[in-house]
């Protein structure tokens, strides 16, 4: 089965020709690039496909500062992340507000992308995250759950956290059952039936370690997506294994 690349942009870069530029080099990826871009991307044939960093958790008109899902559909969005920690841990979306956007995502029949993860792995880790995602996915049918592809990133490995490290493959695959226990137990998925990806300081010499896993359907990209050549291998790897 072939695997997914996802790149999230997060707030960079700062222009629209460097956009471009990265946007044509991505060919075979899913692009998150910030809102303000997809429109312009939109109008290239790179052979990448589009997807937003965010959400607004309602169409309601009243939400200064907030794009909808329906704005986001018709720049040509195809995917969206709900729940990044960027989000979560920097600009305080609750649990409860990431499951809204996660409701508005599949309402507007845009692919989610859902991010869970620990901030540090303490000793209370797998209660934080068991907690976290029975509020992420709460009052989600089974078929919606099974729409998403769940992106495990514990913080303390993403490469914009101070002192980060990539966790490694078998410590991913821990956290991952442990998610999946949540939802095969609350919501009596079939494990089959669940996509999981690994973000966190994926780089092009450790992304091999986990697309190569039976239990990672593929990879949700930061900085590394940044830089086209470091990418484009990353893409190659993900093609390849
Ligand atoms: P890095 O790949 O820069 O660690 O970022 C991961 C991430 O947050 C992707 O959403």
């Amino acid at each position: 089965m072939s695997k997914i690349v996802i790149a999230n942009w997060k707030m960079n870069p700062q222009t629209l020709v460097e956009a471009e530029n990265l946007f044509r080099a991505s060919s075979g990826a899913v692009v998150c690039p910030p809102f303000v871009y997809l429109e312009e991307l939109a109008k290239i044939d790179s052979g990448a496909v589009l997807g937003a960093q965010d959400i607004a958790v309602s169409d309601e008109p009243g939400q200064t500062g907030e794009v909808s899902g329906e704005m986001l559909k018709q720049l040509g969005a195809k995917y969206v992340i709900a729940g990044h920690s960027d989000r979560r841990w920097k600009l305080g979306e609750s649990d409860e507000t990431v499951n809204k956007k996660l409701k508005e995502v599949l309402e507007h029949e845009l692919m989610p992308i859902v991010c869970v993860g620990e901030k540090s792995r303490d000793s209370d880790f797998k209660m934080f995250l068991q907690n976290q995602v029975s509020l992420t996915f709460s009052g989600l049918t089974k078929e919606q759950i099974e729409k998403c592809l769940i992106a495990y990133e514990p913080v303390w490995a993403i490469s914009t956290t101070p002192g980060s490290r990539s966790d490694t493959p078998e410590s991913a695959i821990e956290s991952i059952k442990i998610i999946k226990e949540v939802l095969v137990e609350n919501w009596k998925l079939e494990i089959g039936n669940l996509s999981f990806l690994y973000g966190g300081s994926v780089i092009s010499t450790n992304a091999r370690d986990f697309l190569s896993l039976k239990e990672i359907s593929g990879v949700l990209v930061g900085g590394a997506s940044l830089d086209k050549e470091e990418f484009k291998k990353i893409i190659d790897i993900s093609l390849n294994v």
